[in-house]
């Protein structure tokens, strides 16, 4: 018997991994987080599932759950929002599996600031802009930032961030990132990326505020940075014409051009 924690994806329900579809087919049990994870994708459980949502329920019962599925032999599909990489409390349910003895696997999923940044048709990483992509919340009434993970901290480094568990601080954000990145500089604020309804607004720090409209709460990403309305950032090396690579060598004396016949 194993617990399988399932990345469920930001809400299309056909951004789903195959091997996540196929393991919610063969679980008898299906776990779902049911504030964020699309019903669309409970089509997939077999017939005559047993299908719980875990919205309401605690960690005690949610391990009751699990384990009177593993008294009986059958498999648990465990659904969790976006990937489970972040903000998906599996960490604690692994912890209590660990100390029970009960096998688990993991199957990634779609994170929903991958959803935001295909919304906003952008790439968070452009040459000599941002290379780096922050994910970061604000503090949130459970949940204190550990200290040093300050958004200041993070502005600090130009990066691009993308605040999740947010929206209800935007003021905040702004107040904190308007001294590092200026308020001229790009900010999309995404609510309910890859769903019907997804709405996208754009502005910048200094008038995001003023441009939010009713309706755009809970579900939303806050993405800040100069990568998000850049346009003279330097081409990648990788496609560069001249630019002597693996796949791609330049000369007979190339140092890559040893591996022209094998690897490509
Ligand atoms: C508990 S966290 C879950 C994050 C999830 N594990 C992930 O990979 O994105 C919930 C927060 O993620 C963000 N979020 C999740 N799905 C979203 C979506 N489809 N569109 C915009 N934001 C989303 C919101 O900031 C929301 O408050």
């Amino acid at each position: 018997m194993s617990v399988h924690f399932i990345g469920a994806g930001p809400g299309a329900p056909d951004l789903l991994t195959l091997r996540g579809r196929d393991l919610i087919a063969a679980c008898p049990v299906c776990l779902y987080a049911g504030s964020l994870v699309p019903e669309a994708v409970l089509a997939h459980c077999p017939p005559g599932a047993r299908i719980v949502n875990t919205a309401p329920l605690d960690l005690d019962a949610i391990m009751a759950e699990i384990e009177a599925a593993q008294a009986v032999g059958q498999d648990v599909a465990r659904l969790h929002s976006g990937d489970l990489s972040v903000w998906s409390a599996m960490g604690e349910q692994l912890r209590r599996l660990d100390a029970l003895g009960i096998a688990y696997t993991v199957t990634p999923g779609v994170p929903s600031f991958a959803a935001a940044a295909a919304a906003l048709g952008a790439e968070l990483t452009l040459p000599g802009v941002a290379q780096s992509v922050v994910l970061t919340r604000t503090p949130g009434r459970a949940s204190a930032m550990p200290e040093g993970e300050t958004l200041a901290a993070f502005g600090a480094t130009g990066a691009t961030l993308v605040l999740h568990l947010s929206i209800q601080n935007l003021a905040q954000v702004v107040a904190d990132l308007v001294p590092h990145y200026g308020a001229a500089c790009p900010v999309a604020v995404v609510w309910r990326a890859s769903w019907p309804d997804q709405r996208v607004l754009r502005g910048t720090l200094g008038d995001i505020e003023a441009r939010m409209e009713d309706g755009i709460t809970r579900t939303a990403l806050i993405v800040v940075g100069r990568a998000l309305a850049a346009q003279g950032f330097a081409e990648s090396c990788l496609y560069a014409a001249g630019y002597d690579r693996r796949y791609r060598p330049q000369s007979a004396d190339s140092p890559w051009s040893e591996w022209r016949d094998g690897d490509d």
